[in-house]
């Protein structure tokens, strides 16, 4: 009997993947459902200790960062950790060349000497409630769409009149499970938000977009900010009278360290995932679109690496456009390795045949027996136009000369009674975007990729289903030949002469400029023929998923789902832990400063390594922040399930101390967004050690560790 019970609970964890340790992305407020998992695998602490609202918990010191990020109060002063890639525009912002922040990397040797960062904001939540009740009051299923959502947003706007009546917060609504469970917010703004520290680059983003995704990695990837608030605590505008942010909680910081099998969770602010797609959505993103795309950026890559390597400038020309490009580029090619890898298709198949089973005899089996099939017509309605989007911004407007003169789209189309304002108002961005632009233009480039692009669109794409430019080009290389020579927009003198002595008579012969021709084709394309194809069948998948989402939880009343990330609050946990990517490749689980030592190469830019870490590094002068080992641990891999948006979000231990920063995932596990395996998925943070070591060591900014509450 024992065997038949393991054997069935075996065949149930292989097919419907009972949600395994390491996966999922919790509500705080629920909690109390992990908790006595979390507890198995160590965790020391309660739910209520980490989101509580009857007394202070860590949640009060997690913030959303940017807008984007996730950033952690570490202070009673409101000094907040959040990663440099994060921290990096304001950071950038203050740079210049005589206050070089980026390369050299900035430190406030008091608070007066904090740098005020206008445009940032963090934000604190204050309270979670269930609201599904409210919401879905009134609604039934046979609604049409159109009336039900109008029903929802009616329940809304009254839920949130009234909650408002009893609190200063700003209160919101969102929608969790696809839409059928829906969560109210109460938040908090705070817009004094003060730059206090970074390292230079060559630690703050060491490795650069070599190292991007991949283990070992040895970024210090962090930045320093401060909370400032009026004198009541509460949120205010700058003014030099504001005062540090006391919070209700700040992080406690460990220094001794994670070892292999630890328990840890991260606690922040993950953007999205899919994790409740059919096997045939999946099956397109996986096999279809992501290795397109990754093999069109693979091909652009290649042509800038290969000018880049011959030319210090091009290399500086074109390196955030290739970090742009690359980020996605080496994601989604681990999110094609990883689905097959994991036979993540085969699986959901399996899953979905039980799901078929269940409907036919569920209550309301009419709304979910058709959903399988319909999802099937449906992914292969949407196919030839998620195609055709893939290649408009893909293939064509990759092409710099032909998206930068598409900035010109609207000058173009300037008439005699066109007001002189509004046309002086596009001049005027025009001229900041065309300096821009020309600034890091490198022509032979883009000529070279822009036959290549062109090519490969003509070779993927049918002729009856494609832009019309596309098919009066007789030969590639003489078409692209024909565009660079005789349209303006390669030339920056042309382009300002245009600008400075601009008249409406002058629209019809930039509407006739070749790459302005070819945009418009683009766009016209995509625009007539695919936009609201797309936005239909999207709305109609919608529609499905939220009740395929519907039926999972009724086939499964006992299985703990979490719903898929929506940039709130979350709390996911697992294991410190390495991997094997491969077989017969084993990855441990830290890395250490010696790695850094390793990879130190002065000719690259990735690997430059600055004098005084090299000079800490010889006398081993680590203080207390090395490890028991007796070395600098610079970065470690757990297996908690993050996604984008989890970059800053603390790393906690079983105490509910800080361990380090959430900033990466290993390209390998990053299908984690749509499947989550934890035999390769894998985050990876930066050791709380390396950023103490690096504030107080390098930086000699030691008044900021003395503000934090170190656990020895
Ligand atoms: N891959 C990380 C993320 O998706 C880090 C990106 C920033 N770092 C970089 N080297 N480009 O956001
Ligand atoms: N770098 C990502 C971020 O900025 C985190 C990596 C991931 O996607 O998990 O949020």
């Amino acid at each position: 009997m024992k065997n038949l019970h393991y054997l069935i609970t075996l065949i149930l964890s292989l097919t419907i993947g009972i949600a395994k340790a390491g996966e999922g992305m919790w509500i705080p407020m629920l909690l109390q459902y992990n908790e006595k998992e979390m507890q198995e695998m160590g965790m020391r602490i309660t739910a209520e200790d980490i989101y509580s609202i009857n007394h202070s918990s860590l949640k009060d010191a997690i913030v959303l960062f940017g807008g984007g990020c996730t950033g952690e109060i570490v202070s009673d002063l409101g000094l907040l950790l959040t990663n440099h890639h994060c921290g990096y525009d304001y950071i950038q912002k203050h740079s210049s060349v005589e206050h070089d922040y980026l390369t050299n990397g900035f430190w406030a040797m008091n608070r007066g000497e904090e740098l005020p960062c206008p445009g940032l904001s963090v934000i604190f939540l204050r309270e979670m409630r269930d609201v599904t009740e409210k919401i879905l009051t009134g609604i039934d299923v046979d609604m049409p769409e159109d009336e039900r959502q109008a029903k929802i947003d009616e329940n809304i706007k009254k839920t949130i009149a009234a909650v408002e009546k009893e609190t200063s917060y700003k209160v919101s609504i969102r929608p969790f499970f696809l839409g059928n469970e829906y969560y109210l917010l109460l938040n908090e703004t705070y817009t004094d938000v003060r730059l206090v520290g970074c390292p230079p680059s060559n630690i703050g983003k060491f490795g650069g977009d070599t190292d991007n995704w991949v283990w070992p990695r040895h970024t210090g990837d962090f930045s320093v900010f401060r909370v400032y608030a009026d004198k009541d605590g509460h949120p205010a505008v700058y003014s030099e009278d504001n005062i540090p942010y006391k919070p209700d909680k700040h992080l406690d910081i460990s220094l001794k360290g994670a070892d292999e099998g630890d328990f840890a969770f991260v606690f922040g602010y993950p953007a999205r995932t899919n994790e409740y797609l059919p096997a045939v959505a999946v099956d397109q993103e996986a096999n279809l679109i992501d290795p397109i795309t990754v093999d069109l950026r693979g091909k652009v890559l290649d042509i800038y690496n290969k000018y880049q390597e011959q030319d210090p400038k091009v290399r500086i020309q074109y390196a955030s456009k290739h970090a742009g490009i690359g980020n996605g580029w080496k994601k989604w090619m681990g999110v094609t390795e990883g689905i097959n890898h994991f036979h993540g298709v085969e699986k959901k198949r399996a899953f979905e045949q039980d799901f078929q089973e269940w409907a036919l005899g569920a209550r309301n089996r009419y709304m979910y027996i058709d959903l399988l099939k319909n999802f099937e017509r449906s992914y292969k309605e949407l196919e030839p136009y998620q195609l055709a989007y893939t290649y408009v911004a893909e293939a064509g407007l990759r092409i710099e000369l032909v998206s930068f003169a598409g900035r010109f789209a609207k000058l173009s189309e300037v008439a005699k009674d066109t007001p002189q304002e509004d046309i002086d108002k596009m001049i005027a961005t025009l001229k900041k975007s065309s300096e821009a632009f020309f600034k890091d233009y490198y022509e032979p480039i883009d000529r070279e990729v822009a036959a290549m692009l062109l090519k490969e669109y003509l070779k993927a794409q049918p002729a009856d289903f494609r832009p019309g430019f596309l098919n009066d080009i007789k030969d590639v290389d003489n078409y692209v030949e024909q565009l660079f020579a005789k349209s303006m927009f390669t030339d920056e003198a042309k382009v300002n002469e245009l600008l400075d002595n601009f008249r409406p008579n002058k629209a019809k012969k930039l509407a006739n400029d070749p790459a302005l021709k070819a945009y418009q084709s683009l766009i016209g394309f995509y625009r007539n023929e695919v936009y609201d194809r797309i936005s239909d069948l999207n709305a109609n998948i919608d529609r499905m998923r939220r009740l395929y989402m519907k039926g999972q939880m009724e086939m499964q009343p006992d299985k703990r789902l979490f719903p898929d990330a929506n940039f709130t609050l979350r709390v996911t946990y697992g294991k410190v832990e390495g991997f094997r990517p491969q077989d017969g490749k084993t990855y441990r689980h830290f890395t250490t400063l010696e790695g850094i030592m390793e990879k130190e190469n002065p000719d690259i830019y990735d690997y430059v390594v600055e004098p005084k870490l090299k000079d800490l590094y010889d006398k081993k002068d680590y203080g207390r922040y090395a490890d028991k080992d007796g070395t600098m641990h610079v970065a470690f891999t757990a297996s908690v399930h993050t996604t984008g948006g989890n970059s800053g979000s603390p790393i906690l231990n079983a105490d509910g101390q800080l361990l380090g920063l959430n900033f990466d995932r290993c390209w390998e596990g990053t299908m984690s967004d749509l499947i989550y395996d934890p035999d390769i998925c894998r985050n990876i943070s930066v050791d709380i050690r390396y950023v103490l070591f690096i504030i107080d060591k390098f930086a000699g900014a030691k008044h900021l560790i003395d503000e934090m509450t170190i656990v020895e």
